[in-house]
C-alpha cells in the first residue's frame, strides 16, 4: 500500500513510518521542512504545509491511504503566524478534501483524549472539529484519541521536567491530573494495524497505557531516572493560570491560561481500545520500565514490548 504519514518527521510519525515500512508499505513522511535523514531508511519524503491545500494535493493523490498526524503542541503556545484553527481544523480540511479528490481510500486521524468542538481548550477544541470533518467524509476513516505518548524523542516526559526544577518544585494543580501514558512503540502497531484491517474503519479509538500516573508521578519518575529526587509542591490551579496569565510559570517556556487548562483535563480512558488490536493493559510497557526503573532497562523506541505490567505506579 502506499501510505502517506503527514507529519511523519514527527516523534509519532517516525516510529509510524518505521512500523509501516516494515510491514512492507511504502512510505512517504509529508512535513514542511522534512529533513530525509531523521526519517528511517526507506522512507520518502515530500515538502507540504497541510494548511495550503496546493502544497499537499498531488502527493496526496498518488497515495492509497493517509495519516494525519499534524498538530500543535498542547503544551506550548502556537508559534506566531500560525493557531490550532488553522493547522488542526484547516489542514484536516486539506487533506481529507484532496484525499477525496484523489481517490484516497483510507483516512486514519489522529485526534486526542476529550478532544471535543465545546471542550475547554483550543487545542482539544479544534481537534474535536476536525474530527467531524473526517466523520463527515466519503473515506474509510478511523480516528485514534490516545492519552500522553512516551518514547525517545517524545515531549511530554522532557515537557514536565522543563516545567520543574529538582529537589522542590510547583507543578499547576499540585500535579495531580492523572495521565494514562502509552509508550509509542505499542501505539504505532496498533495505528498500523488500524490501516490494514477492514474492521478499524469507522472506529473510534480512545487508547491509553497500563498505568494511570498523575504529572507529579511523572515529574518524580523522570527526575528518579536521573538519580535525583523531587518534591512537589501543590499550587492551586486558580494561582498557576494566573501566573502563566503574567509570565508562565517557567521563564522561557511559552506558555499561557489555555496550557494550564490542558494540565488540568483528566487525561485517562474509561474503557481501554487497546483490546480492538489484540492487547490488553497487562502486556503494554509501562513508563517505569521505559525509564529503567522497574523490569527491563531503558530501550529504543524499536525495543519489543515487556510483557510485565509495573505494579508500582
Ligand atoms: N505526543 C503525544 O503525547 C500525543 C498525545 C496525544 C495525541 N497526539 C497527537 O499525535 C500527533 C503526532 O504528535 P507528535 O507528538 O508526533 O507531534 P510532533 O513530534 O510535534 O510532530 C508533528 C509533525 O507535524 C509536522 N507539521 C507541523 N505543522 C505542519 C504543517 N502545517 N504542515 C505539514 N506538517 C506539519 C512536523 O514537521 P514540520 O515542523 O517540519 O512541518 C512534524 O512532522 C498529533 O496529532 C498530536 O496531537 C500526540
Amino acid at each position: 500500500m502506499n501510505v502517506l504519514v503527514a507529519g511523519g518527521t514527527g516523534f509519532i510519525g517516525t516510529n509510524l513510518c518505521r512500523e509501516l515500512r516494515d510491514r512492507g508499505h511504502d512510505v512517504t513522511a509529508l512535513a514542511r521542512e522534512p529533513n530525509p535523514d531523521s526519517v528511517p531508511e526507506g522512507v520518502e519524503t515530500a515538502v507540504g504545509d497541510v494548511s495550503a491545500y496546493d502544497s499537499i494535493v498531488e502527493t496526496v493523490a498518488a497515495q492509497d491511504a493517509v495519516v494525519n498526524l499534524v498538530a500543535l503542541s498542547p503544551l506550548f503556545e502556537p508559534p506566531s503566524g500560525t493557531s490550532h484553527e488553522e493547522v488542526h481544523l484547516g489542514g484536516t480540511e486539506n487533506l481529507v478534501r484532496a484525499a477525496e479528490e484523489g481517490g484516497v481510500e483510507r483516512f486514519v486521524q489522529m485526534s486526542a483524549l476529550d478532544a471535543d468542538p465545546d471542550a475547554p481548550t483550543e487545542y482539544l477544541r479544534t481537534k474535536g472539529l476536525a474530527e467531524d470533518v473526517v466523520t463527515a467524509s466519503a473515506l474509510e476513516w478511523t480516528i485514534f484519541r490516545p492519552s500522553v505518548v512516551f518514547g525517545e524523542g517524545d515531549e511530554f516526559v522532557r515537557f514536565t521536567k522543563k516545567l520543574t526544577t529538582p529537589y522542590l518544585t510547583g507543578l499547576p494543580g499540585g500535579g495531580e491530573t492523572p495521565f494514562q501514558p502509552i509508550w509509542v512503540g505499542d501505539l504505532a502497531p496498533m495505528m498500523a494495524d488500524a490501516l490494514e484491517d477492514d474492521r478499524h474503519i469507522g472506529q473510534y479509538y480512545e487508547i491509553g497505557g497500563p498505568d494511570v500516573l498523575t504529572m507529579e508521578r511523572v515529574a518524580e519518575l523522570a527526575y528518579e531516572a536521573d538519580g535525583r529526587s523531587v518534591t512537589v509542591l501543590p499550587i492551586p490551579m486558580v494561582l498557576a493560570k494566573l501566573g502563566a496569565a503574567a509570565v508562565g510559570p517557567v521563564p522561557f517556556v511559552p506558555f499561557g491560561p489555555d496550557q494550564v487548562r490542558s494540565l488540568n483535563v483528566d487525561n485517562t480512558v474509561a474503557d481501554n481500545d487497546v483490546t480492538a488490536f489484540g492487547r490488553t493493559e497487562d502486556d503494554l510497557r509501562t513508563l517505569e520500565e521505559y525509564l529503567g526503573l522497574s523490569g527491563s532497562g531503558p530501550e529504543s523506541s524499536e525495543s519489543p514490548p515487556s510483557s510485565h505490567r509495573s505494579e508500582a505506579a
